[in-house]
């Protein structure tokens, strides 16, 4: 058995943290989140794994993952050129897929479940696709599956106006090699693109064996900045443990889970976990409150922060009003001038949003 996931996209709803870098490799709790697809699909005992990516950030995703090393894994990197569809990437990379059944992931997606069991499942019952599906508020955002009392799945539709049940489809997906043929039959949808959806329902039209199965615990679409915040508080939630690498002064006090970083220093500051704290920052005259993750290089002087995610090399100073609930980028600095300023000064990215609250 093999894995593709899906590395790609242009990430336009996470701009523009993603102008400069891939959507996959945002970090949640300070890993990328395309790094936790990777670590389940090992963890379920595959260790062949295609990645493909795109013209825009291939190379990053490339740079940063490696050649698998790391996870135990052997990972090529198989180039989409043009975004035209999950089918379209499936198509791509069949002369590394060959014969074999495999699962297709796609790289923004995290879950709490294993894999093993839908594999198992999917091995055992001689399936010839599995999809999983995860009950949801609103399904018109997503793939949506019609499934008859028996787990069958009758009908899929992508993105629907009506959607037939709240059954999302989750961005997992384990195929057999007939899918290859499912997709050489069918036609871009309006969108231009190459659907999944429409392949398997090709399959399901064909009267192959399709089902699905309800995934347990949570599932997180991390493509907008809530979902992203969300995902990162509940891996804090669930992950996160007491580690500390880093100086931390006498005046400085560090409750709950707290991971912090080599060479990271904590000076006449509060750090309140569930927190995460990469290498090399400098914490100063500060508080970090609960569901922070901070990569590496960070500096932060005066500041009150909570629920909140920083990127690599951020700097924050002289911030008096807390900061909540949000999303700074790599190497972005926000300064506020001396108290009770006269005027407020920007130079704020295309598509960057500030409020002053
Ligand atoms: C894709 C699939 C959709 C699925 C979703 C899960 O949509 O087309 O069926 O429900 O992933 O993340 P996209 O996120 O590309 O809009």
């Amino acid at each position: 058995m093999k894995a593709i996931i899906l590395s790609g996209g242009k990430g336009t709803r996470l701009r523009p943290l993603t102008y400069t870098g891939a959507k996959q490799l945002v970090p949640v709790a300070n890993k990328p989140i395309l790094w936790y697809g990777i670590e389940s699909i090992v963890r379920a005992g595959i260790t062949d794994i295609g990645i493909i990516i795109s013209p825009e950030t291939g190379d990053e995703v490339r740079t940063k993952t490696g050649n698998g090393d790391r996870f135990g894994a052997n990972i090529s990197y198989i180039l989409q050129d043009q975004p035209l569809g999950l089918a379209h990437a499936v198509k791509i990379a069949q002369p590394f897929l060959g014969n074999d059944p495999f699962v297709m992931y796609l790289g923004d997606n995290l879950v709490q479940s294993d894999l093993n069991l839908f594999l198992d499942d999917f091995k055992s019952n001689h399936l010839d696709a599995l999809t999983l599906l995860c009950p949801v508020p609103n399904p018109t955002a997503f793939g949506v599956a019609e499934v008859d009392e028996s787990g069958r799945v009758t009908r899929l539709v992508e993105k629907p106006k009506v959607p037939p049940s709240n059954l999302a489809l989750v961005g997992i997906y384990m195929f057999a090699p007939l899918i290859h043929d499912a997709i050489a039959n069918i036609q871009p949808s309006a969108r231009g693109e190459l659907e999944i959806t429409d392949a398997i329902q090709y399959l399901i039209n064909a009267q192959k064996n399709v089902e699905a199965r309800q995934i347990e615990g949570w599932w997180l679409d991390t493509g907008k900045k809530d979902d992203l915040l969300e995902a990162n508080r509940v891996i804090l939630d669930t992950c996160a443990d007491t580690d500390m690498k880093g100086e931390i002064d006498e005046s400085s006090q560090v409750i709950g889970r707290v991971r912090i970083g080599a060479r990271s220093r904590i000076i006449n500051s509060t750090i309140r976990g569930p927190v995460i704290i990469g290498d090399d920052c400098v914490i100063e005259n500060s508080f970090i409150g609960p569901y922070s993750s901070i990569a590496s290089d960070v500096e932060l002087l005066n500041v009150d922060l909570e629920h909140s995610v920083l990127l690599q090399g951020a700097k924050i100073t002289d911030v008096h009003q807390r900061i909540v609930d949000s999303l700074v980028g790599q190497r972005a600095k926000i300064v506020e001038a001396p108290r009770k300023p006269k005027a407020l000064r920007f130079m704020v990215g295309d598509d960057s949003k500030v409020e002053i609250a």
